[in-house]
């Protein structure tokens, strides 16, 4: 696999640049950034956090620390949660935008998990029709993957992310020392992306994380920045190729077409995206398996990977509802199913002929799995 640059800056926080068609920027990776956070910004007249309650009452006082007294930010919130994650909101932070004097020379900082960094960059992207942004992820799915690739967006009540936009940050930075309050499920269920990262792309990862489950959970420092610095570097090659998704960039979907269908069918409610992506990721390898891209040995050593970062929580719902949904994908396109299928471990393709038999016989065996945990 072609390698992102890594480098050292400064310093020694290991840099990974994402470079694309429209974009380049830094991903810094490591510990204590926070803290110098404020020497890292561009110069602006002002300049916006976006973040949540929580995450605010937990470390804005290490988040404030490096800003000198007069150049403090101002903060604007969004509350937890998927049912916030809608237009209606991005109006009124726009709103509150222009009334707090912000304009286009103004910088937003989108400081939390994945929801935050989707929202804050449409709102970035969109407000008086883009401002600049920077990313500082606040959850290990954020880091690993949302905050980097410069997809933002909202969901319609129709489904999830059906609005949005590319607007890349200015920077990612992605203090893992954040993590120290994550609760552990929500750990895990970032750590099920980084599997996907390692199964489609890079297949050192993956022996790293099938080697080291325990020391990753404990979370390690240095096992963590491993994982989290491969699969970013994963997804900044993956973007730089392809970053509108008109090709390569499919893969990072590995999982989504029944998972994202797990998500719909259980209204967000149940499950963790992580778990979601995590249950469609068996799925997929099952019909891997049966097609023959995939070893049955190669598909157990997944299988067993992801369980090994489990539990995996079980939900109630019908293959039917799921078939249907997944159907409603939106990577499909005139009717033609795509779907990304492991072709071993390191490597994937995007096929157009998956069958509904085998679909439908994939989620069969996978709400099978579902029942026995
Ligand atoms: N743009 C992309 O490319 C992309 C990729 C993957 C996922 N996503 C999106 O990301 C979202 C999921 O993101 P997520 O899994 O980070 O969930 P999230 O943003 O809902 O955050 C999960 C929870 O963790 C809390 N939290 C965040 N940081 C914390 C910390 N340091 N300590 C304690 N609690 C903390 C939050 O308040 C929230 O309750 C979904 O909306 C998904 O669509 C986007």
């Amino acid at each position: 696999m072609q390698r992102a640059r890594v480098r050292y800056d400064e310093k020694n926080v290991p840099t990974i640049q994402v470079k694309t068609a429209s974009a380049k920027y830094p991903v810094l990776v490591g510990g204590g950034i926070l803290p110098t956070l404020h020497r890292r910004l561009p110069k602006r007249n002002r300049v916006f956090v976006l973040t949540s309650p929580e995450i605010w009452a937990l470390w804005s006082r290490r988040f404030l620390a490096s800003f000198p007294k007069g150049e403090q930010p101002s903060v604007l919130f969004l509350p937890a949660g998927e049912q916030y994650k809608r237009m209606a909101q991005v109006e009124r932070l726009a709103s509150e935008l222009a009334y707090a004097g912000a304009d286009r020379s103004s910088l937003l900082i989108a400081f939390g998990g994945g929801i935050i960094g989707d929202m804050g960059g449409f709102l970035a992207a969109i407000y008086m029709r883009g401002i600049d942004y920077i990313q500082i992820p606040s959850t290990l799915l954020a880091q690993v993957d949302s905050s980097v690739g410069g997809k933002t967006g909202a969901n319609l009540a129709a489904g999830k992310n059906l609005i949005g936009s590319f607007h890349h940050p200015l920077a990612v930075y992605a203090d893992i020392d954040l993590l120290h309050t994550l609760p552990q499920r929500e750990l895990r269920a970032g750590l099920f992306e980084s599997i996907k990262a390692g199964v489609i792309r890079d297949a050192r990862l993956f022996r790293f994380m099938e080697q080291n489950t325990a020391t990753i959970l404990k979370r390690d420092s240095k096992a963590l920045e491993y994982v989290i610095a491969a699969s970013i570097r994963m997804k900044a090659n993956v973007v730089g190729i392809d970053e509108k998704e008109s090709g390569l960039r499919m893969i990072l979907n590995f999982g989504h077409t029944v998972g994202h269908a797990i998500e719909t069918t259980t209204h967000y409610r149940k499950l963790l995206h992580g778990e979601a992506i995590a249950w469609g990721m068996l799925a997929a390898l099952q019909l891997g398996r049966s097609r023959g891209t995939i070893s049955s040995a190669h598909a157990e050593r997944v299988e067993r990977t992801i369980f090994a970062y489990g539990p995996l929580p079980s939900f109630n719902t019908t293959a039917a509802k799921l078939f249907d949904a997944a159907s409603h994908d939106k990577k499909n396109r005139a009717s033609v199913r795509r779907f990304v299928l492991p072709d071993g471990i390191g490597n994937a393709s995007v096929v157009e002929n998956v069958t509904d038999t085998e679909l439908i016989t994939a989620i069969d065996w996978m709400l099978a799995k579902v029942r026995e945990s």
